[in-house]
């Protein structure tokens, strides 16, 4: 299967829904090894989708919590060898793939590491936390020849692909302006405990966990123009609040990440990105993900859009400016396949076949610039620049 999901024959709809059902073909060659760093939820999800895959096995899983990594084998039925760090499971194991599931903090640590040692790294998003980690991240990669690719599962989606084809099919003539975010009304993160708030182990809060969606979603439209400044604003008011927390006041004590951002950003190519993401909020949505254009505007319906997934028909819209008469159009909503999957058998193809990965680093870096220019300026209080090696 081509990497970039280019559908034989066209109809998406069809050959997607096929994809899901269809159980994979025997395989006779030598299987793939692969190695998971961190045994929490989002580990589940990729053991499930590796398990569906004939031509790779599980070989090794790794948490730093004492038996987390022996509990998670035995629920995943996975008759394979535990650690307990990333760097144990790297230095005693002989992997093609590894899969970084840990909490934000420590993506650029295992994935440098397992890069370094010639493995190929599928890495959770957000990619990391600082740009300074994300440019080691890109450099060792490249360095390495290794593949890295960033978890953005919504990239296989054929309606998050059909909004880049319309973007850049120049029917919206030059994209001037783009509106995006939006987020969940009362979805701070705390279901398996204090990771995705504990500004130790998540570094970052709404901004990057859910920002990140949003951000891709547009900037993979746009074909990923350069950032160049931002102005960025952080709260953290409901996450502050033990009142938050059913059953865990004290949640509100650990709370030392963002709850709410909200960023102003300047494109190369003229372009301005407005931008807002929350984990709660006073409202249902702060609205549509749109893209203003000379020739035509392109309205992306807001929920769930923060999260990358396009739930209802994308809609064209055109003002007559000598009349005033405005003409609409919707654009074809396909049915969304299992992303989840396909994000992991596009991963192991493209090693498997030496091809390009659905996420690879070089664009992400921008996605992780705009998150660290918003809490850059956050902190300073004023626009700031963002500076990138050229890779
Ligand atoms: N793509 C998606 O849809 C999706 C969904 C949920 C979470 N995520 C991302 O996945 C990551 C993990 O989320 P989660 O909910 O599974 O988090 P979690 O906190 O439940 O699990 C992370 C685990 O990693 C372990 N860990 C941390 N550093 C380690 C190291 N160096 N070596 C070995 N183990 C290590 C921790 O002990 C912990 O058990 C986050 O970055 C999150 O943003 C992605």
């Amino acid at each position: 299967m081509a990497n970039d999901l280019a559908v034989p024959g066209g109809d998406k709809q069809s050959f997607f829904s096929k994809l899901f059902k269809k159980k994979e073909k025997p395989f006779t060659g030598e299987k793939m090894k692969v190695g998971i760093i961190g045994c929490g939820w989002i580990a589940g999800s990729h053991v499930t989708e590796y398990k569906k895959m004939n031509d790779v096995e599980i070989v090794a899983v790794a948490d730093l919590v004492e038996g987390k990594a022996e509990k998670f084998a035995r629920k995943y039925g996975l008759k394979c060898r535990t650690y307990r760090s990333h760097k144990e499971l790297i230095d005693n194991e002989k992997l093609d793939i590894v899969s970084v599931c840990t909490y934000n903090k420590t993506h650029a640590e295992c994935t440098i590491y397992a890069l370094n040692n010639g493995v190929n790294v599928m890495c959770e998003k957000p990619m990391c936390v600082t740009i300074e980690e994300a440019i080691a991240m890109t450099k060792a990669a490249k360095e390495s020849g290794k593949k890295l690719s960033i978890g953005f599962q919504p990239r296989m989606d054929p309606n998050f692909q059909e909004l880049k084809k319309v973007v850049q099919s120049g029917e919206l003539g030059k994209v001037y302006y783009v509106q995006t975010g939006g987020g969940r009304t009362n979805g701070i993160p705390t279901p398996f405990g204090t990771s995705f708030i504990d500004s130790e182990t998540a570094g970052i809060g709404a901004v990057g966990d859910i920002g990140c969606y949003s951000l891709d979603l547009v900037m993979n439209a746009l074909g990923y123009p350069k950032p160049l400044t931002v102005s960025g604003y952080l709260n953290d008011s409901f996450g502050k609040d033990p009142k938050t927390y059913i059953g865990h006041p004290e949640y509100a004590d650990k709370f030392g990440v963002d709850d709410f951002a909200a960023g102003f950003i300047r494109l190369e190519g003229g372009i301005c990105l407005d931008f807002r993401i929350a984990w709660a909020m006073n409202l249902n949505t702060p609205g549509d993900t749109l893209f203003f254009g000379t020739k035509k505007a392109l309205r992306v319906p807001s929920t769930p859009c923060w999260n990358g997934s396009i739930p209802k028909a994308m809609e064209l819209s055109r003002v007559n400016q000598t009349t005033g008469l405005i003409t609409k159009k919707k654009i074809k909503k396909f049915a969304s396949p299992n992303v989840f999957y396909l994000k992991i058998r596009g991963f192991v193809d493209a090693v498997r076949n030496n091809t390009d990965v659905s996420a690879p680093p070089e664009q992400i870096i921008y996605n992780q610039a705009i998150i660290d220019g918003i809490v850059r300026s956050a902190k300073l209080g004023k626009e700031v620049e963002i500076e990138l090696p050229e890779f």
